[in-house]
């Protein structure tokens, strides 16, 4: 009976031992998906992304179909003018890679471009031609198509070719995008004359067809980035920026190249991520938060407790984002020490559990404080794919503000993004984000700018999360939370559900979606020195697809605050 009661113990602790997550090694298991799965923000991309899988392209296939019919349908989001970050991870060898098709600075550009003769920024970083930085998302399609893909772009572009040839239906979503930057799209004649209808907004149900933009991705599907990037679709592109008093140069264009980078990796507890890297914030901001954060068991912890120890670890992650981050292919940037545990330790010396620390407190020369970021600010895209082999895409894309500059090159239909914004144009200046910046992120020619896009994996050994979300600089501080979900075992629906708030060290107020902080709470984190700042509204537009390897389940969701969908299917 002892013998047998010993055997027992002895044969349960191995199983425990097995199973327990650290140990559980996700490299050495190469079984695949029961289903395949696409969740993007407009039914007819996940659609799209579906078909091409079904017709036996691989993950990275179907990233480029929803990639173009995202640029054709959410043209208030994403785009041939704009860029992004594609992560992939490749089953067969266990390896990630971020497509970085970020847009670059003009070889023109300088530092003070966007200063007028009183030192005053101008608007010139937002609106018309001058705020575009070159565009990397044709490069970084046709790339993805011809390294990765099995499929032809003709095969993979056909679906975007249609919708904007034959057109689709406005939706009550894209108006309210339209009407946001109303005055801005009538001011460009092009511009309004493919997304307004005779100069209104248009009709819920009125067919947009973009000719022009079928054109040019056509020439894409026949000769790859040159069929962007040289020729015919680039002297217009050159003409019609320099027109307008842009300062694109055929070069500019000649010279863009995508990058291929190690993402950021790391763990939290027994979650292994991997989330963007540089020229993106959003990897390292993610992990520093989560580095600080893994010094405490958050489950045990009230509601204001968690709350405020979340909004602290965030307040410090994005001070670094300010003080530190840009292009490391024109300046150091220290990553390893961002990320070391001794780092993460440095900022726990200062923090309080019982009392916000002021941002002001860190406040350096080059960092002063920042205006109120723009209320109105949404934009960027997000996908994510498993394939059946079991390859992954989480992607996220943008042409910054909504409808980006809202200038049309003229005969191309190319919406051309404001992404320069995202530099720190003047030192301490707040950009639409209301995210302030230092010399690591000043304009350079050729340079990329600074981003927070985090298209991200999660991995917990049992349960393998792709995900990702728009909402400039609030997208990080919503994969935190998603991810911390995720942690404590919420589903995808859960995770794309999961209520949102966000510190990002300047301004110094916790923002928050309306009715996600009951008034007791708020009560007490104002007693903790916090300002509170109700948004009165939801925003982001998440979707998250699962993996569960453990009984072999995948399912997908995408955030009800949008329109999106998310399909799961086999073949
Ligand atoms: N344009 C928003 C971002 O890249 O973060």
């Amino acid at each position: 009976m002892l013998r047998l009661s010993l055997l027992c113990l002895v044969t349960l602790s191995l199983l425990l031992a097995c199973s327990t997550p650290s140990e559980y090694s996700p490299s050495i298991d190469n079984s695949r998906p029961a289903s395949y799965a696409v969740a993007s923000a407009h039914p007819l991309a996940t659609q799209a992304g579906i078909e091409i899988l079904q017709q036996g392209g691989n993950a990275f296939d179907a990233a480029v179909a929803v990639t173009a019919v995202l640029a054709v349908v959410e043209p208030y989001a994403s785009g041939l003018g704009g860029g992004g970050f594609w992560l992939l991870h490749f089953v067969d060898e266990n390896k990630n890679v971020m497509i970085d098709g970020r847009e670059v600075a003009p070889l023109a550009a300088t530092r003070d471009m966007y200063i007028d003769e009183n030192g005053k920024p101008t608007k010139q970083s937002v609106n018309g031609s001058l705020a575009a930085g070159i565009p990397g998302t044709p490069a970084a399609m046709a790339h993805i198509a011809e390294k990765y893909g099995r499929l032809p772009l003709h095969t993979t572009l056909s679906a975007a070719i249609n919708l904007a040839r034959n057109g689709f239906a406005v939706s009550e979503f894209y108006n309210s995008r339209a009407s946001a930057v109303f005055e801005r799209l009538k001011t460009f004649p092009h511009t309004a004359e493919i997304f307004l209808q005779q100069g209104k907004l248009p009709q819920v149900g009125y067919i947009l067809q973009q000719l022009d933009l079928a054109r040019v991705l056509e020439n894409i599907s026949e000769n790859g980035a040159n069929g962007f990037y040289r020729g015919e679709v680039a002297n217009k592109l050159v003409a019609s920026v320099q027109q307008a008093g842009g300062i694109w140069q055929q070069q500019d264009l000649s010279d863009y190249k995508i990058v291929e980078r190690l993402p950021v990796t790391g763990t939290y507890k027994n979650i292994e991520i991997v989330s963007a890297a540089l020229p993106s914030s959003g990897g390292i901001v993610l992990m520093q938060i989560l580095n600080m954060l893994s010094n405490f068991d958050l489950q045990v912890m009230n509601e204001v407790q968690r709350k405020h120890l979340i909004v602290e670890a965030m307040r410090r992650a994005y001070h670094d984002r300010a003080q530190y981050l840009g292009d490391v292919d024109f300046v150091d940037v220290p990553v390893d020490e961002l990320l070391s545990i001794e780092h993460a330790e440095k900022h726990l010396a200062d923090l309080s559990l019982q009392y916000a620390t002021p941002s002001q407190n860190y406040i350096q020369q080059n960092i002063v404080n920042s205006l109120p970021l723009d209320e109105a600010a949404q934009n960027t895209t997000h996908f994510s794919i498993l394939d059946q082999q079991g390859n992954q895409v989480s992607a996220t894309l943008s042409i910054n503000y909504y409808f980006g500059s809202g200038f049309v090159a003229q005969g191309t239909g190319v919406l051309l993004n404001n992404e320069m914004d995202d530099f720190a144009i003047q030192p301490g200046h707040a950009n639409l984000w209301g995210l302030v910046g230092s010399v690591a992120n000043a304009i350079e020619p050729g340079k990329r700018m600074l981003s927070s896009m985090s298209p991200t994996f999660l991995n917990d050994g049992q349960r393998i999360a792709i995900l990702g979300t728009p909402g400039g600089s609030r997208i990080i501080s919503m994969v935190l939370l998603s991810a911390l979900a995720f942690a404590e075992g919420a589903s995808a629906s859960e995770m794309v559900q999961e209520p949102r708030f966000h510190h990002q060290f300047l301004p110094d107020e916790i923002q928050f979606e309306a009715d996600v902080l009951t008034t007791q709470t708020q009560s007490s984190l104002e007693s903790m020195g916090h300002s509170l700042k109700d948004l009165g509204r939801s925003y982001g537009n998440m979707h998250t697809v699962i993996w569960d390897q453990q009984i072999n389940k995948v399912t997908a969701a995408s955030d009800p605050r949008g329109i999106g969908q998310a399909s799961v299917g086999t073949n």
